[in-house]
């Protein structure tokens, strides 16, 4: 089941210098393909856009502040079953919870600064596709 979804290397990722690791850990899952990659500072508006299903939750103003805070790396990876494993690989949410071996269980500790998103699902990561490459949708 071929699918792409949207990935982004969070300030985190940049600032400590992981996006090479990160990205490496994903190249090498057979079968998988970055087909866009780019470096961006998000602009506010994006991020509304991006993160809409979570205006009014507590971690909202941080999130959004944070993401705006630095440089991305936008991707889209395209494979087998690439929503589902891109998410295997990051981790759940909280670092601390993630096991080791995983994005997020191997460089994370505190919530906000956990590296990496990547889509929940093949409509999210069809919509989040038009936000970051509207030249791709
Ligand atoms: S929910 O409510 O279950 O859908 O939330 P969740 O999927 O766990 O998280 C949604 C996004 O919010 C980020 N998040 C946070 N950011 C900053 N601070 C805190 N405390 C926090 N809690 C959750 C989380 O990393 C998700 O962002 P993405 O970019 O999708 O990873």
């Amino acid at each position: 089941m071929t699918q792409r979804t949207l990935v982004l290397l969070k300030p985190d990722a940049v600032r400590r210098g992981l996006t090479g690791e990160i990205i490496s850990r994903i190249e090498r899952k057979a079968g998988w393909q970055i087909t866009a990659l780019e470096l961006r500072t998000l602009e506010r508006a994006t991020l509304e856009q991006h993160y809409a299903e979570h205006v009014g939750k507590p971690f909202y103003e941080p999130l959004v502040e944070f993401m705006s805070s630095g440089p991305v790396v936008a991707l889209i990876v395209e494979g087998e079953r690439v929503v589902e494993g891109v998410r295997a690989l990051a981790g759940p949410t909280d670092p601390i919870a993630a096991a080791p071996g995983s994005i997020r269980g191997d460089y994370g500790v505190i919530v906000r600064e956990n590296l990496i998103h990547a889509s929940d699902s093949e409509e999210s990561a069809e919509r989040e596709v038009k936000i970051f490459f509207p030249g791709r949708a």
